[in-house]
């Protein structure tokens, strides 16, 4: 409710304005003609005062460019400054410069919210690095850099939605508290309410049992595998783990995908590679300038646009396992982490075999059975030698996806539950094998890890709306 002075001033306000289509900057930007009576909102990117005249741009985060408006300095005002919120309303005229397609020529110029500038940390027309903006968590998504990346994350996100949807899967919200921990995906938060943290001896858990934040949606997914035969999950997705790395996160965006009737690897790989390619040329499409901003001004040495683009073209590289140890047995440098056959690979191993690749996205398929967890399926390939698993790894930020094919059937999945003393506690997920099961496998892939590896972003916090812990994230 508008107080009676709040009132007073809004209706002041709009009865000195003639009725004025309300534009966004992106709409106004490409308007293919002028317009008479226009109205613009957004925030003032840049102030130039001349003699004849006074030049602003708006930005209302609807593009990367924002509108000049073109006022006669008569308009300017002590509080039109830099960052200051305004709404200004004129005639949408074509421009004269080359630059841009259409201008404002400001009727009247009304400062919404002004801004302090002395105090205010971002400064007009400078480019400031990722590390600097990263301090202010909650003032960054003035910042160009960080504007784009908001445009390019919300544009995948619809393009992920839209290619499972497209395909016939259907969207599973899975639940954020869980008492399943996906088996060792990764290190878990575990929930307890306010009270119960006050609580030194003896807890009454909330929900009965001890409860998580979840690691992964794919236990939930397989559930639901077993009445459609193709579903997915984006949410996000938590794990306790070294926040200092610039590949891991404690909250984090996963998309999981799970088809049933599903025998081969390769069709999980297949469903991978058309999701990564279909998203960014998606995003390459609709929001070139932004992307361009990265490849050309975060990361120009890394040439991220033209190897997109080659990627985007060819199929993706294929290799077992057992050929990536022995890749890395044969290689001329000496690694941290001797490379052995029943390892896990390391980032230095992942690296290497990238680049081996010649810098190019590789799966890596066939994983020993012993690495991996109780829901694989064993290739029966020797006595609990492989399982059917995968990951994609890609340069600069290593794996970017993991999926696997499951264990459907019965007798195999009981007498590994027998032996991690299992059973009791997975009586559920053995139901679902008695029950109709089939062959089914998924695969989860890091939405952040991804825009780092579009995008070429080295810290991972770069590519998140609001870097949680601001004290580490001056790396
Ligand atoms: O390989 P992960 O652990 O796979 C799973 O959780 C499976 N249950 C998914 C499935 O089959 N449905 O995680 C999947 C991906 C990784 O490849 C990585 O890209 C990303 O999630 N990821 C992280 N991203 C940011 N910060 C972290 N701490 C991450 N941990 C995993
Ligand atoms: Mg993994």
């Amino acid at each position: 409710m508008l107080g009676a002075r709040g009132g007073w001033r809004a209706l002041r306000r709009c009865a000195s304005l003639p009725r004025a289509v309300r534009l966004r900057v992106r709409e106004a930007l490409g308007a293919r003609e002028p317009a008479e009576a226009v109205r613009v909102q957004g925030w003032v990117r840049s102030v130039r005062s001349q003699k004849e005249v006074l030049f602003l741009h708006i930005n209302d985060g609807s593009s990367l460019e924002s509108l000049q408006v073109v006022a006669d300095p008569s308009l300017e005002k002590r509080d039109l400054t830099y960052g200051s919120a305004v709404e200004v309303q004129g005639k949408l005229v074509k421009s004269p410069h080359k630059m841009q397609n259409m201008e404002l020529q400001a009727e009247t110029i009304h400062v919404v919210g002004p801004c302090d500038i002395w105090s205010f940390p971002l400064k007009m027309k400078e480019r400031h690095p990722l590390e600097y903006v990263r301090q202010f968590p909650h003032l960054r998504c003035r910042n160009n850099t960080l504007g784009a990346l908001l445009r390019i994350r919300s544009e995948a996100t619809a393009s992920i939605h839209s290619f499972f949807q497209d395909n016939g899967y259907v969207h599973i919200h899975t639940p954020i508290i869980t008492s399943n921990d996906c088996e060792g995906a990764g290190e878990l938060f575990q929930i307890e309410t306010s009270r119960e943290a006050k609580e030194s001896v003896e807890k009454s858990h909330f929900f009965n049992v001890p409860a998580f934040l979840t690691v992964s949606g794919q236990l939930h997914l397989e559930v639901m595998a077993g009445a459609f035969t193709h579903v997915f999950t984006f949410g996000p997705t938590f794990r306790a783990e070294n926040s200092q790395s610039r590949r891991h996160l404690a909250e984090f965006y996963m998309v999981e995908a799970e088809l049933s009737f599903t025998e081969s690897l390769q069709d999980i790989m297949q469903v991978m590679e058309d999701l990564f390619k279909t998203v960014t040329s998606t995003v390459l499409s609709k929001c070139p300038r932004d992307v361009e901003l990265f490849h050309k001004y975060v990361a120009p040495a890394q040439k991220t646009k033209d190897r997109l683009e080659q990627i985007l073209k060819h199929k993706f590289m294929i290799i077992s396992y057992s050929e990536a140890v022995e890749i890395l047995k044969q290689a001329p440098q000496t690694f941290t982490f001797k490379p052995e056959w029943g390892c896990d690979l390391q980032t230095e191993h992942e690296k290497y075999l990238v680049k081996h690749c010649g810098e190019v996205p590789v799966f890596v398929v066939n994983y020993p059975y012993d690495l991996k967890p109780f829901y694989m399926r064993d290739n029966e390939d020797g006595p609990q030698h492989t399982v059917a698993a995968v990951d994609l790894l890609v340069p600069g930020v290593g794996e970017l996806c993991g999926g696997s094919l499951r264990e459907e059937r019965l007798p195999f999945l009981e007498s590994r539950l027998q032996r991690l003393g299992l059973t009791d506690a997975y009586q559920w997920y053995l139901d679902l094998r008695k029950f109709g099961s089939v062959p089914h496998g998924g695969f989860g892939m890091g939405f952040e890890r991804y825009l780092q590896y579009i995008l070429g972003v080295d810290n991972i916090k770069d590519v998140i709306p609001f870097p949680r812990f601001s004290h580490s994230c001056l790396l």
